[in-house]
């Protein structure tokens, strides 16, 4: 993928987000999730959720986009991006949330849409207050 601008907008985000939707493995729940993670360094990494039909083995899109980054060498982030159907614009669900504050600083901007273009944004220091991270340790 091309190198992107560090001041990517919040909309150009959401837009990968909602193409990466379109490859989600969703047959059981078929509630379509797409991320877009900002690194540090300009690079974009998606992921999309992933269903298994041995149901708790679903790996949620947030999480998917993590790891791609992460195994790409990338573990620091800007912001990222989330789409999905639903009546309003999905939060990371709690698992996704300790995985975000796991690289991310509080002050991290989550934007997220649902399929009508309904947006919200809450940062990841909103979303889990507390966290449990290594500075714990
Ligand atoms: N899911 C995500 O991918 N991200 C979220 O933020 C919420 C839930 C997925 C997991 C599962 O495949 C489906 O949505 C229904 O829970």
């Amino acid at each position: 993928m091309a190198k992107q601008t560090k001041t990517i907008h919040s909309k150009a985000l959401l837009a990968k987000a909602r193409a990466m939707r379109k490859r989600a493995y969703a047959p059981y729940s078929k509630y379509t999730v797409g991320a877009a993670l900002l690194g540090k360094s300009g690079k974009v990494y998606l992921g999309c959720n992933v269903e298994n039909a041995s149901y708790g083995l679903a790996i949620c899109a947030e999480r998917n986009a993590v790891a791609q980054a992460v195994a790409a060498g990338e573990r620091e982030f800007d912001a990222i991006a989330i789409s999905a159907s639903g009546p309003a614009p999905v939060p990371p669900c709690g698992m996704c949330r300790q995985t975000l504050a796991e690289f991310m600083p509080p002050e991290t901007p989550v934007f997220s849409e649902n399929h009508h273009g309904k947006q919200a944004h809450w940062t990841v220091g909103e979303l889990l207050p507390y966290a449990f991270t290594k500075r714990f340790f």
